[in-house]
């Protein structure tokens, strides 16, 4: 196999930005698509030049020719068609977060171990630069012991739908889930838990909030009923801690990059700095990403199989390089996430086992999924 075949599921915002980077992908060819708005259908298949159009799920994935299927789909939808590809027989890339809580999650991560296909989430900041660079100087022991690590992700007024951008889906928990916490903390927390190599949960706390106004249309067409700021500090294995502020929306001025604080050395991650002292002098040290980049792509060819989460995905699929181990990261960031609104709702910590416990499936019946 040098191509592998693959049909995108969900056409709208993000499935139309994943058929953009496949066009970059050689290795990759888009054979199909699917979604349940017929217009949205056409015109994607259309302006992608792509014959094969599906309105059902089910029907898609009796097509004997597809090797690999991407889900962009709302959050509740990941869990129930992820598993219904894997089972179908195909490899699945699945949009982030994994799901629309961790119980679904680990359904989609138990699928993944029975089936033996593979299944990649989208996290796009393991491919940044910052992280690449990060992950070497972590996994040398430049940091000593990793003690503390800040989660932090910055919207001043971004909440999807009621700020202007993107769809309803994202607000109303029967659809997404949760808010920013599960939308763009995803991004920040599964960045630092693959920095540390996916330490192990064993307790949470936070508070999540809804206060800043909004649009009070925008909020009723959407039935707005998700956080916008949520805030958590968690306790992993072994003592590492740490502190999450994720915000869509908020009165005040960006918040600083996440860091990493280790014994040796410490590292804000945007722009990547890494913090030590020598010699009785505090040292703020800069590197040079983009003669990496190069670097990586010349003398170190290794590095074309990492420029972004589809490319990865399609080079695992063709055995160039080992997938990332991202539904394993994703698992373990929904963890943390879901806990935190547990201890909103119980006003108190709550430890990893509970989380497994108090989780229940939030998944959507898919009308055009079973035959
Ligand atoms: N919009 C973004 O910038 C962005 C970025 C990163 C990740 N994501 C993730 O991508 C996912 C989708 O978000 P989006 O912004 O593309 O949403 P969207 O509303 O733009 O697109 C969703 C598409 O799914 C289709 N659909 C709904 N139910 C369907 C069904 N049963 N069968 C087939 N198609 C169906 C809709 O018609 C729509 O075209 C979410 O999980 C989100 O977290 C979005």
């Amino acid at each position: 196999m040098d191509k592998v075949r693959i049909a995108v599921i969900g056409n709208g915002i993000i499935g139309e930005a994943h058929l953009a980077t496949y066009q970059s992908i050689p290795e990759a060819e888009v054979v199909a698509i699917c979604d349940i708005n017929e217009e949205r259908l056409n015109y994607i298949g259309d302006k992608y030049g792509i014959k094969r159009r599906f309105t059902h799920i089910g029907k898609l994935l009796q097509e004997p020719d597809i090797d690999a299927v991407d889900v962009c789909l709302h959050n509740n939808m990941h869990a129930p068609v992820s598993i219904a590809v894997m089972q179908s027989g195909r490899h699945c890339y699945c949009e982030k977060p994994m799901a629309g809580s961790f119980y679904d999650a680990r359904r989609m991560y138990q699928v993944m171990q029975e089936t033996g296909q593979k299944l990649h989430i989208q996290l796009t900041f393991l491919y940044t630069l910052e992280t690449k660079c990060a992950k070497r100087f972590i996994d040398a022991g430049d940091l000593g012991h990793i003690y503390h690590m800040r989660s932090y992700g910055f919207r001043r007024r971004g909440r999807p739908y009621v700020d202007g951008y993107a769809a309803k889906e994202f607000v109303n928990t029967k659809t997404s889930g949760g808010g920013a916490l599960f939308d763009m903390g995803v991004y920040h927390i599964s960045q630092l838990l693959y920095l540390t190599s996916i330490p192990e949960l064993e307790r949470v706390c936070g508070h999540t909030y809804a206060e800043v106004a909004m649009d009070e249309g925008r909020r009723a067409i959407s039935g707005y009923n998700v956080e916008e700021l949520g805030v958590g500090l968690a306790t992993y294995k072994g003592g590492l801690s740490m502190d999450i502020l994720e915000s869509w929306a908020i009165h005040g001025k960006p918040f600083p990059s996440s860091v990493i604080c280790g014994s040796e050395a410490g590292m804000s991650l945007s722009p990547l700095t890494i913090h030590s002292r020598k010699y009785n002098v505090e040292t703020d040290t800069t590197v040079d990403l983009s003669e990496m980049d190069y670097l990586d792509h010349t003398v170190y060819a290794d590095g074309a199989h990492y420029d972004n989460s589809q490319q990865h995905w399609v080079h695992a699929l063709l055995g160039k390089c080992d997938l990332l181990p991202t539904a394993k990261i994703a698992l373990e960031t929904q963890r943390v996430q879901e806990g935190i609104y547990f201890s909103e709702r119980l006003g108190r910590e709550v430890t990893a086992d509970e989380i497994e416990a108090l989780s229940e499936s939030k998944a959507l019946e898919i009308p055009n999924l079973a035959l």
